[in-house]
């Protein structure tokens, strides 16, 4: 079994700690916040380091999940690929192109994975519905309607919601398509006086045939929003991505499928594991993580400019 370290036992890293140590793969923890770090260590009998320097002097790891904010990934990422861990990086990538072009050929050089965490791909309506298009159940898919929209809370983002949310669903878009998009087209804007980041977006994405994905992204609306609407020539299937139901409209009839509920994360990080103990790439590879950084930037240049932005 792989030993992999958490780095970041944050609010979402708490996460990846509870995961792994159920999988049985979880080697240490890390956070420049030793009381988070510490609890954890105590919690779930690991070592706790407050530097990613000293966790990598002391432990021999296989792996390792970076939780820590977007804005740190590269800088993190760099240095666990350059000790030879196989490396999971939560989304963003990073916060470029450029230090993402650089963290592929640092994992390319170092033979090692480099994996993202577009968690949603796990998400079992989302494989389901993976299925749907390409045994062409419902027939051809002409469009996909994403909704993720919430509250934000009371934590400070060091990006914006492009890079912090809607990656979520460029990434789902273009796994869905089986492609990158050709065009871009976007409004993004901030309700926060100062705008500190952009905080709603509304992104079109044109793929080729005539194929669009809609994503409306804000941290305004009251309430959780977290849907995919997918039309296809011969009917429409309805995701919601929390409760994890799905329904299928054909004609007049609907049919919603039982499916047991199964956590995201979990199934994210056995992949994770697997894609290590197998010696092969993950479903989510680094060149993902990087076509969507591509599109996340056009989305910000598009908005600024007022014009569609078109990808080679
Ligand atoms: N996939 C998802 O659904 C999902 C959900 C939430 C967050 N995330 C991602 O998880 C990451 C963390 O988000 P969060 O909400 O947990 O943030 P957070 O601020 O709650 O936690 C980040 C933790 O990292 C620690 N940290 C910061 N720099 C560090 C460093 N250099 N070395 C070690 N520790 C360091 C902080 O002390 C903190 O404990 C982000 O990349 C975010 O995009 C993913």
């Amino acid at each position: 079994m792989a030993r992999i370290a958490v780095v970041g036992t944050g609010g979402w890293g708490k996460n990846h700690v509870r995961v792994l140590n159920e999988l049985q793969c979880l080697a240490a923890v890390c956070d420049v916040d030793m009381e988070r770090a510490g609890a954890f260590s105590k919690k779930y009998r690991v070592p706790a380091y407050p530097s990613l320097e000293e966790m990598l002097k002391r432990e021999r790891l296989d792996g390792i999940t970076i939780c820590t904010p977007a804005t740190t990934h590269f800088q993190v990422a760099t240095k666990a690929l350059a000790a030879g861990l196989h490396t999971f990086v939560e989304k963003p990538l990073s916060t470029t192109l450029k230090d993402g072009e650089t963290l592929i050929d640092a994992a390319k050089k170092a033979d090692k994975i480099l994996t993202v965490g577009f968690i949603e791909r796990f998400n079992p309506p989302i494989t389901a519905l993976r299925q749907m298009i390409s045994e062409k159940k419902l027939g051809d898919l002409i469009l996909l309607e994403f909704h993720r929209e919430n509250r934000r809370g009371a934590g400070i983002s060091d990006v914006g919601i492009v890079h912090d949310a809607s990656v979520h669903d460029i990434d789902t878009a273009c796994w869905l398509f089986g492609g990158v998009p050709k065009v871009v087209y976007s409004r993004v804007g901030s309700m926060r006086d100062p705008p500190e980041h952009e905080d709603f977006a509304t992104i079109l994405l044109g793929f080729s045939g005539q194929r669009t994905a809609f994503l409306v992204t804000n941290w305004i609306t009251p309430h959780r929003v977290r849907t995919l609407s997918a039309v296809f020539s011969g009917g429409v299937v309805d995701v919601d991505f929390v409760t994890q139901q799905t329904s299928i409209h054909e004609g007049d009839a609907t049919t919603i499928p039982t499916r047991p509920v199964q956590e995201p994360l979990t199934l994210e990080l056995k992949e994770f594991v697997s894609a290590i103990d197998e010696g092969r790439q993950p479903l989510v590879t680094g060149k993902d993580g990087l076509n969507v950084l591509r599109v996340a930037e056009a989305v910000l240049a598009s908005s600024a400019s007022g014009a569609p932005i078109y990808l080679g």
